[in-house]
C-alpha cells in the first residue's frame, strides 16, 4: 500500500462545534467538517432547536438568528450518535427547553443515566425510560453553581455538563480520576472561556472560570486521529507500505495508540506539528512494521478507548501476547465492544482471552484464512477494523452489516482502495 491522504474532519469537534457555535449565535464558517451520519444527526437536532445551520458542498455555515432557542415540535433523533445524545441533553436542560430525544435500536440501549444524574442534580428535568432513550426534557431552570466528582472516565459526561453550566450561565467545577478527551475545554478557550485546571495536587480539575465568550468568524475542524488510526494499522500491517496521512489531530488526550503502536515497534514518523483551532495537528507517516505484542498501560485507555478495535488487530499479527485491562466501557459502546472484537478475532482463529474488562491477544506472524463471515454487531469501528485485517489474510474476510462506517467515515472504503486496498461491497 502507498499514497498521500487528507485526514477526514474529526467527529468528536465537528459535533462540538456545532453545538457551541448555536450556542454563541454569530454568522460562522466551519471548513473541515465530518460529513457524516452522527455529526449531521447533530446538526438536524440543533436546527428543529431553532440554531440556523447551512452547508454547502465545502463548508457549514452557523448565522445569526434573530429567535432564541426554542421548543422542538419533533423529535429530535440523534441516530446512532452518543456523542449527539449526551452532548445536546447538557445543552437543552441548561436552556430549560422542552424537548423528546430518541436514538436507533444501538443509542437507546445505551446508557444515559451517567449525564441524566448529575444534570438533575444541577436542576434539570428529565425523565427516561430507566436512564436510556427515549428521554424527555421539561422546562427548568439550572440556576446554581455545581461540583461534580466524575464516577467514570467520560468525555461525553464532562462535555455534557460544560455545556449545562456554560448554557445555563453557571460556574462548574468536575473532577474527572482519569483525563479523558479534553476537545470541549480547548474549543471553550479557543472562544476566550477560561478554565483553571488546578495545581499540581489536584489532579483531574476542571473548573469554568470566565463563561463570556466571544464570536469568531471562522473554524477549522482538525483531522479524526480515529478515522486516521485504521489507514494507520492498515499500513503497518501491510508488505512494503508507505503512506502519509495529513492533517491528522494528534492531541494527547486521542491519539494515545501512537504511544502503544511505538512501543510495540512501528515504524511512525510525525511531522509538520502544528497548532489549529487550539488543538496540535500533523502529517503521520507510516510504513510496514513488525510489531510486539505491549501490556497497555491502564491509564492510556480512556486515551484509546475507540482505537481499541483497531489495536486488536494490530495485536493479532503482533509477536506475542497483548494484554488491554481495565477497558470495561467498551461494553457500552456503538456495540460490546468487547464481545464483537473476541467472535471477530475467534473467526479469524486468533487465540486470544476475553475478561470482564478487556482481552489478551497472542498474535500470529502466519497469513490467515477465514471462511466464514465475521459481524460488525452493526459497530461502525468493528467493522472498519476487520475489513483491515483482510490485508494478513489468504482469502480476504468478509464483514456484514457494514452500513454504520457511514456514520464516522463515509470515505472509508474510496481511501483505503485508494491506497491499494481492494474493498467491495456486495448486497
Ligand atoms: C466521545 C467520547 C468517548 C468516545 C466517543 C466520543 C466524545 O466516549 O468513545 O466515541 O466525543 O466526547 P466517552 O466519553 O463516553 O468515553
Amino acid at each position: 500500500m502507498s499514497g498521500e491522504v487528507d485526514c477526514p474532519g474529526d467527529k468528536s469537534i465537528s459535533q462540538r462545534i456545532l453545538i457551541l457555535g448555536s450556542l454563541l449565535n454569530c454568522d460562522m464558517e466551519i471548513d473541515g467538517f465530518l460529513d457524516a451520519d452522527d455529526p449531521n444527526s447533530t446538526l438536524d437536532a440543533l436546527n428543529k432547536l431553532g440554531a440556523s445551520i447551512h452547508r454547502d458542498v465545502k463548508r457549514i455555515y452557523l448565522k445569526k438568528r434573530s429567535i432564541t432557542f426554542c421548543n422542538p415540535s419533533e423529535d429530535l433523533n440523534l441516530g446512532n450518535s452518543g456523542t449527539g445524545a449526551r452532548l445536546l441533553l447538557g445543552l437543552i436542560s441548561g436552556l430549560g427547553i422542552k424537548s423528546r430525544l430518541v436514538g436507533d435500536y444501538s443509542l437507546s440501549n445505551r446508557p444515559m443515566s451517567r449525564v441524566i444524574s448529575p444534570l438533575l442534580e444541577m436542576g434539570a428535568n428529565i425523565e427516561s425510560k430507566e436512564g436510556t432513550l427515549p428521554i424527555t426534557t421539561n422546562a427548568c431552570s439550572i440556576n446554581d453553581d455545581y461540583e461534580y466528582l466524575m464516577p467514570l472516565a467520560s468525555a461525553q459526561v464532562k462535555s455534557c455538563l460544560l455545556l449545562a453550566a456554560l448554557s445555563s450561565k453557571n460556574n462548574i467545577k468536575i473532577t474527572e480520576s482519569k483525563i479523558t478527551r479534553d476537545h470541549t475545554e480547548r474549543m471553550i478557550e479557543f472562544f476566550g472561556g477560561e478554565i483553571y485546571y488546578g495545581n499540581e495536587t489536584s489532579f483531574g480539575q476542571i473548573e469554568l472560570k470566565n463563561r463570556d465568550l466571544s464570536t469568531k468568524d471562522y473554524y477549522i475542524v482538525p483531522g479524526d486521529f480515529s478515522s486516521a488510526s485504521f489507514i494507520i494499522v492498515a499500513s503497518i500491517l501491510a508488505d512494503n507500505s508507505e503512506i502519509l496521512i495529513k492533517n491528522v489531530g494528534l492531541n494527547k488526550t486521542r491519539s494515545g495508540l501512537i504511544e502503544i503502536l511505538l512501543l510495540m515497534g512501528a515504524n511512525i514518523v510525525i511531522k509538520n506539528k502544528k497548532i489549529l483551532s487550539n488543538e496540535a495537528v500533523g502529517d503521520i507517516i507510516i510504513k510496514s512494521s513488525n510489531l510486539n505484542g505491549v501490556d497497555v498501560p491502564e491509564n492510556i485507555i480512556p486515551n484509546i478507548i475507540d482505537e481499541i478495535p483497531i489495536l486488536s488487530i494490530a495485536a493479532a499479527f503482533a509477536s506475542g501476547k497483548t494484554i488491554i485491562k481495565n477497558a470495561a466501557e467498551l461494553r457500552v459502546k456503538e456495540s460490546d465492544r468487547l464481545n464483537a472484537i473476541s467472535k471477530g478475532l475467534s473467526k479469524l482463529k486468533i487465540s486470544h482471552e476475553m475478561f470482564d474488562d478487556g482481552i489478551s491477544i497472542t498474535g500470529t506472524k502466519d497469513e490467515i484464512e477465514c471462511d466464514d463471515i465475521i459481524d460488525s454487531f452493526d459497530d461502525h469501528r468493528i467493522a472498519m477494523s476487520f475489513l483491515i485485517s483482510g490485508i494478513r489474510s489468504k482469502n480476504g474476510v468478509t464483514v456484514q452489516n457494514c452500513k454504520n462506517i457511514e456514520t464516522s467515515f463515509p470515505k472509508f472504503k474510496d481511501i483505503m482502495n485508494s491506497l491499494g486496498m481492494n474493498i467491495n461491497e456486495k448486497n
